[in-house]
């Protein structure tokens, strides 16, 4: 190998490691703000935040709450949320996630208003938040989630949250064909600046569950498995890639991150575009957890794994730490 000494003992990889100066000078890899996007869940008809307990430090928002964390993430230079929305009444189709004055819309005309275009506003585009039955998608007479029901509702979702002013797009349901169908629909209604950020290696994670607190959207009965991937599947990950940028993805998504990390490595040397990557809720309530009970160092911790994200090869990453991380990294 070369600039390997066969003599011994050789001192090399240790001399470089000596001091902070050194090692800032040879990072390979390095943590920025601008790596950050800070997933926000908004609620309608609450007036002031309500904590989230399985993740201390995360709240479901009000309108006014919501308006004032995004003006503080803006001021430290976060460049995109990513928006949720709880809506007050739940349907059969979700019929919340569309409307004009659904809850998500809502806040992004606030929000709109208040940050310009000096901050993205990302929202998810899924079912979940929005069904008395918690799934992501329309189903069937016999409980089974309906494909193409359900992504002419994703195309329907993208068009009201672009109306309302969203700058991208971010399907999360792991339908077939929900880009092309999503593309189509934005495009149809004289949105095609509008970009795609497709969740496209989404697994089927037991490190959601905090999230399905905060977003109130646990499935009543049954599990995702059937759409969202299955996690011994490392390869299956290009296919869907592949398939998201054919029908029209922008950016891809691989998510959680930490328990995902090869997925990311894979795709980043076979794949161009930007890769994003969702550090989930679990991964963060369990920092928290650890943290609390001085089992770790919460902010070491976390700091660690978001480089180690950015090591793997994401270009950005959505997180719950994206305040934190963007106020130790002033
Ligand atoms: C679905 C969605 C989920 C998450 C983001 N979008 C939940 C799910 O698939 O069950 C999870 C994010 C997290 O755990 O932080 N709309």
């Amino acid at each position: 190998m070369s600039g390997v000494s066969a003599g011994f003992p050789d001192r090399r990889m240790r001399r470089m490691r000596a001091n902070a100066a050194f090692r800032r000078l040879v990072a390979e890899h390095r943590l920025s703000v601008d790596d950050l996007v800070a997933p926000l869940f908004v609620k309608e008809g609450i007036d002031s935040p309500e904590p989230v307990v399985s993740m201390p430090g995360v709240a479901q928002h009000s309108i006014e709450s919501l308006r004032q964390e995004v003006r503080i993430l803006a001021g430290l230079g976060v460049p995109a949320v990513m928006l949720f929305g709880i809506p007050a009444a739940k349907d059969g189709r979700g019929s919340g996630a569309d409307a004009a004055d659904g809850i998500v819309q809502v806040a992004l005309r606030a929000l709109r208003d208040d940050v310009g275009d000096s901050m993205l506003l990302i929202t998810d585009d899924c079912l979940d938040e929005f069904t008395d039955h918690g799934h992501c998608g329309i189903l069937t007479a016999d409980g089974r989630v309906d494909n193409d029901a359900t992504i002419d509702r994703y195309g329907a979702i993208a068009v009201a949250q672009a109306d309302a002013g969203a700058d991208v797009i971010a399907p999360s349901g792991m339908m077939d064909g929900q880009v092309r169908a999503i593309r189509a629909a934005l495009d149809g209604a004289g949105h095609a600046e509008v970009p795609i950020l497709a969740y496209a290696a989404k697994y089927a994670s037991a490190l959601y569950g905090p999230f399905r607190d905060a977003a109130e959207c646990a499935p009543a009965f049954g599990d995702r498995r059937s759409y969202q991937m299955d996690p011994p599947n490392g390869r299956e990950a290009f296919a869907e890639v592949a398939l998201d940028l054919h029908e029209g993805a922008d950016m891809v998504m691989v998510k959680p991150a930490i328990a995902y990390l090869d997925v990311i490595a894979r795709l980043r040397d076979r794949f161009e575009v930007p890769i994003a990557a969702y550090h989930v809720s679990g991964e963060y309530a369990m920092i928290k957890a650890a943290a609390a009970n001085d089992w770790i160092d919460g902010t070491a911790v976390a700091l660690e794994h978001l480089v180690a994200i950015k090591r793997a090869g994401a270009d950005f990453i959505l997180t719950y730490l994206a305040r934190e991380a963007a106020e130790l990294l002033q």
